[in-house]
């Protein structure tokens, strides 16, 4: 028997997505660039996580969305590629750690459950984390790695890809937005 628990028993509650923010004051500036939030994809048979600060929430296509910036060579892009859902985790302060942990080393080399002590929920056809905050589910949408003679400002080209890793950007459509009672 697993003893794993569902979204439900760790006490979070399932909102549309149009209800993220629910308080009115969800800032995605603050959310994703300065609090951070966890990429992960899989399931129990395998899955990996990392560090993002990258990325947005917006609309297109007349759908409520998510975007992921993932460069070649970390892990996490080989399960994003195989799956068709991922989620997005937003974690209280006290995992300011675990996140630089699981945004330090590689899941090629370190098991980042054991040692950052982030437990794996598994739902939704992918993974997510008991201890989150807030839990996007997505499902992708759109996928394009992007091109050095697409820059318009060839200055974000030459700071951010001296090793020429340009990210893979991932369009996905926000299914679910599971929320902690607080
Ligand atoms: C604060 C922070 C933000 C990061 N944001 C991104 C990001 O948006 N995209 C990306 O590809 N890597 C980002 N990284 C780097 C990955 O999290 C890091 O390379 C990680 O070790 C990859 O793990 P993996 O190989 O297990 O996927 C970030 C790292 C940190 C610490």
């Amino acid at each position: 028997m697993s003893n794993a628990k569902t979204f439900d028993q760790l006490g979070f509650t399932k909102t549309a997505p149009d209800e993220l923010d629910r308080d009115g004051n969800i800032n995605p500036f603050k959310m994703i660039g300065k609090d951070w939030m966890l990429v992960t994809a899989g399931n129990e048979s395998g899955w990996n996580t990392m560090t993002a600060s990258w990325g947005f929430m917006g609309v297109m296509w007349g759908k409520n969305v998510a975007v992921a910036a993932i460069r070649p060579q970390r892990y996490t892009k080989e399960f994003v590629d195989k799956a068709e859902y991922f989620t997005l985790s937003f974690f209280p302060e006290e995992y300011r750690s675990a996140l630089a942990f699981c945004g330090k080393y590689s899941g090629r080399d370190r098991d980042k459950a054991a040692e950052t002590g982030l437990v794996p929920l598994f739902a939704e056809n992918t993974t997510a984390f008991e201890q989150a905050e807030t839990v996007i589910v997505c499902r992708k949408l759109y996928a394009q790695d992007m091109k050095p003679e697409c820059f318009t400002d060839v200055s974000c080209d030459g700071q951010w890809y001296p090793n020429k890793d340009y990210h893979t950007v991932y369009v996905a459509e926000i299914l679910a937005v599971y929320r902690k009672k607080h």
